[in-house]
């Protein structure tokens, strides 16, 4: 089931409705229309918590934090509301006309999950990683992988699997990268998954551009124990051969 679209069908039934709701009840409303009713409005809004994994209070001004009664959701004084607003003209305006000009139909449909699946600043983990990596280096990288790993396991926000990390292992391990980044993203992808044999020769392959071609054997040996037929190995094991 397609949950991003069930809820732009929502959002667009929000808007369709608006009209038969009671009006004037909500006084700062600049992209629903005017007159969308407050039951439909906090209906979309727990839809955006949601997606975003965030509360009320990400957006909204609240003056005694924890007392519901306290918000002043008509108050435009948190920043996050403003780009809330420019999120929403956004997938308005991809649902009503690039979608449809770019594909031809009329039945496909983003909402905010589409994106944000649970987080506020949607990126893949190999880009999350390579930036961490960049900006408090390695040992903060990899604890930031763990964490985010607990926290995400088993949800769609991230991919956790063997691949996901290569990306960024190969800018990393490129002509004036940082081959000890690489190396310790490797270690954690084989530490992870040490049934991996594409792992492993992706291991071996590091190993031995840095010149250290006994632990490469090594890493290669244990791929193709674990997986004899793997192409990638047995090509490997051709080059490492001559
Ligand atoms: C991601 C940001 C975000 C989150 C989270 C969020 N809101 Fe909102 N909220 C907005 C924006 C943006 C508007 C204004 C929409 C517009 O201008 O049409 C709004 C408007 C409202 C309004 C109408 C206020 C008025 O009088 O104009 C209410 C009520 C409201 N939100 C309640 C909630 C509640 C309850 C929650 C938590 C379940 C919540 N919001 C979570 C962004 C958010
Ligand atoms: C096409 C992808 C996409 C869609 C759809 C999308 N967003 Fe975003 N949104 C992003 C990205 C990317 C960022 C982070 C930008 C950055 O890192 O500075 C972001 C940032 C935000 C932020 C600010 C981050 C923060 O600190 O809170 C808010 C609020 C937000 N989005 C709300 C929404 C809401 C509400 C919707 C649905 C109406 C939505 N977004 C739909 C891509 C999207």
């Amino acid at each position: 089931m397609n949950t991003g679209k069930a809820m732009m069908v929502m959002l667009a039934a929000v808007i369709l409705s608006a009209t038969a709701a009671s009006a004037g009840e909500l006084k700062n409303l600049k992209v629903f229309p005017a007159d969308t009713g407050k039951e439909k409005v906090i209906e979309v809004m727990k839809t955006w918590t949601s997606a975003l994994g965030v509360r009320c209070d990400h957006c909204h001004v609240q003056a005694v934090p924890g007392d519901f009664q306290s918000f002043d959701f008509a108050s435009d004084d948190k920043p996050e509301k403003g780009v809330a607003r420019g999120m929403m003209r956004m997938v308005q305006n991809i649902n009503g006309k690039l979608l449809p000009q770019a594909t031809g139909e009329n039945d496909a449909a983003i909402s905010c999950v589409t994106c944000h699946r649970g987080v506020t600043h949607p990126a893949p983990l190999d880009q999350i990683m390579l930036m961490t990596v960049q900006t408090k280096g390695v040992d903060a990288a990899v604890e930031r992988y763990h964490n985010l790993h607990e926290r995400f396991y088993g949800r769609g926000t991230y991919d956790f699997g063997p691949q996901s990390l290569v990306p960024a292992i190969d800018i990393l391990a490129a002509e004036g990268g940082d081959m000890a980044a690489a190396q310790a993203l490797m270690d954690l992808t084989v530490e992870l998954y040490p049934d991996d044999a594409n792992s492993r020769v992706r291991l071996a392959h590091l190993l031995w551009r840095r010149g250290d071609k006994a632990g490469a054997s090594a890493a290669l040996a244990k791929a193709l124990e674990l997986d004899p037929q793997n192409r990638f190995a047995l090509r490997l094991q051709q080059q490492l051969e001559r």
